[in-house]
């Protein structure tokens, strides 16, 4: 596949629509990178709890912090991608549910975000990149070349999570992950900055009856055809 600068691939949706094995899988297929921005918020979130840093009072504090930190993803031996932060391994720390519960509201500060989006868009400038998170399409890189924007039923996605976290060996009940991802997406879709939303020019794909091989082809198609018109527009 062309490796084109500044050629990106942006997949938003809520949390269990199946983004991160999705762009995971196409960035391995095309031979871009994948960058998981969900992944830098929750260590946002984590720094923020080692300082016993709370989220309504401490805002500005947090927001601070969040400048203080370097992000960087590398390929493990076993052939996976760890967040490294400040040069630590926080990969297994970010993924618990207290984590995650947290950094829906971390992600809603706007010094915050404002950091993490000026990473993300230096992480993509000089390689093409498969990037998901919520607001890619809309804020981060408006001009991407093929944007997705994942979905699922709140029932099928609760169960994907459900059973990923079980493999963990995290000790959840499945209403449990239910109730925290409602109100993580209530959350997410209800801020004043950067919320959760289809671009206007993404394609919508409803993944409720789909396999992660079916989505992967879907998307695969979509990234064929755009690359096509944009050579087309180029000639
Ligand atoms: O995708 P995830 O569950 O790992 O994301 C963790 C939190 O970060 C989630 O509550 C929403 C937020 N987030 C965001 O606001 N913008 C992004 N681009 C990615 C994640």
């Amino acid at each position: 596949m062309a490796q084109r600068t500044g050629c990106m691939i942006a997949i938003d949706g809520p949390a269990g629509s199946g983004k991160s094995t999705v762009a995971r899988a196409v960035a391995d297929r095309v031979g871009y990178t994948y960058i998981d921005t969900g992944a830098m918020y929750r260590a946002v979130a984590l720094m923020a709890m080692r300082r016993g840093l709370d989220v309504e009072d401490d805002a500005e504090e947090i927001g601070a912090l969040a400048s203080e930190l370097d992000f960087e993803f590398r390929a493990t031996d076993a052939g996976a991608q760890h967040l490294f932060v400040n040069g630590e391994d926080v990969e297994r720390e970010i993924r618990t549910p207290e984590v995650g519960n947290h950094s829906s509201p971390v992600s809603a500060i706007p010094r915050v975000r404002e950091h993490l989006v000026a990473a993300q868009r230096a992480m993509a400038r000089r390689r093409p990149v498969v990037m998901e998170g919520r607001d890619i399409g809309t804020v981060v890189f408006p001009d991407a070349l093929l944007k997705v924007f994942l979905t699922a039923s709140a029932e099928e996605r609760a169960r994907r999570r459900y059973t990923e976290l079980h493999q963990r060996g995290e000790d959840v009940s499945y209403r449990e992950v239910l109730a925290a991802q409602k109100e993580r997406d209530e959350r997410d879709s209800n801020r004043a900055i950067a919320p959760l939303r289809k671009a206007e020019d993404a394609v919508e794909v409803d993944t409720d009856d789909m396999t992660v091989e079916d989505v992967v082809h879907h998307v695969m198609g979509l990234l064929v055809e755009r690359l096509r018109e944009s050579d087309e527009q180029g000639a």
